[in-house]
C-alpha cells in the first residue's frame, strides 16, 4: 500500500523509454502517472505554429484558458486539457520540436509546474518529464534519471514507429533507412534543445538514480527500477 502523496520521478532525454517505464511502474503501484511531455505538447499544439513567437501577454491570455486535470490510475491515467482526454494528434515529432521550443520559456514553464504541482497535492504519482526531480518535486520520494546515445533512442522510436520488437529478424535491416536518419537528427535537435536552455534544463537531479539503458531491454531497466524502489 502506498501513502497519499508519495511521489517517484523519472526523467530523461526524448527516446529514452520513460513512458512506458513510468506506465508501468505507476500501475505496479496502483497509483497514477503522468506525462508531463504530453502537457507541454498539447501547449504547442494549442498555441500552433511558431506559438513560441507570441508576445508574453498573448501567451500569458492563451494559457489562461488552458486547465489541466489528470484522470485515471496506472496505464488508464490520462491527462486532459479542459475535461478532455489528450490524443494522437499531440504525439508526432513536429509537435515534439514545437513542444521542445515552447519549453524554453518562463511564462510556459511556470504555469505547467503549477499545475503539475496541484496534481501532485492530489494524487500519488509517478511523474516523468525532464525537470521532475530537479524543479517541479524536489522533495520526491524516489528519483530516477534515464539515459541513452541518440543513436539508441532513435532506433527504438523508430522500432515503435514500425510496430517492431529488438529481436524481430526485420529489425536487423533498418540501419541504413533514410527515416531512421530524420528521426537521428530530431532527436539530436531536441537533446541540445532540452539539455542547454537556460531555465530548468534536462540534468539529473543530485539525489537521482542515474540508469544507462543503452545495453539495456525495457524488462532490465524496469526490473533494477523496482530492486531500487524495494519492490
Ligand atoms: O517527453 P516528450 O517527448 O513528450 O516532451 C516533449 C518536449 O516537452 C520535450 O522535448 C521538452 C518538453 N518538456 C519539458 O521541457 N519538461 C518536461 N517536464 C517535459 C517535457
Amino acid at each position: 500500500m502506498v501513502e497519499s502523496g508519495f511521489i517517484i520521478t523519472i526523467d530523461g532525454p526524448a527516446g529514452v523509454g520513460k513512458t512506458t517505464l513510468a506506465r508501468r511502474l505507476a500501475a505496479h503501484l496502483n497509483i497514477a502517472y503522468l506525462d508531463t511531455g504530453a502537457m507541454f505538447r498539447a501547449v504547442a499544439w494549442k498555441l500552433g505554429q511558431d506559438g513560441w513567437l507570441k508576445d508574453e501577454q498573448t501567451l500569458a491570455r492563451e494559457l489562461k484558458r488552458m486547465s489541466f486535470t489528470l484522470t485515471g490510475q496506472g496505464e488508464e491515467s490520462s491527462v486532459c486539457l479542459n475535461g478532455k482526454a489528450l490524443g494522437p494528434e499531440i504525439r508526432t515529432e513536429t509537435i515534439g520540436l514545437w513542444a521542445s521550443n515552447v519549453a524554453k520559456l518562463r511564462v510556459v514553464r511556470d504555469f505547467l509546474k503549477k499545475a503539475q504541482q496541484e496534481i501532485g497535492r492530489q494524487t500519488s504519482l509517478v511523474a516523468e518529464g525532464r525537470d521532475m526531480g530537479t524543479v517541479v518535486f524536489p522533495h520526491a520520494r524516489y528519483k530516477f534519471f534515464l539515459d541513452a546515445s541518440a543513436q539508441v533512442r532513435a532506433r527504438r522510436r523508430y522500432l515503435q514507429i514500425l510496430d517492431l520488437d529488438e529481436d524481430d529478424p526485420e529489425a536487423q535491416g533498418i540501419e541504413d533507412s533514410p527515416e531512421l536518419k530524420t528521426i537521428l537528427e530530431q532527436i539530436k535537435q531536441r537533446d541540445e534543445q532540452d539539455r542547454n536552455r537556460a531555465i530548468a534544463p534536462l540534468r539529473p537531479a543530485k539525489d537521482a538514480i542515474v540508469i544507462d539503458t543503452s545495453d539495456l531491454t525495457l524488462d532490465e531497466v524496469f526490473l533494477l527500477m523496482k530492486n531500487y524502489l524495494n519492490l
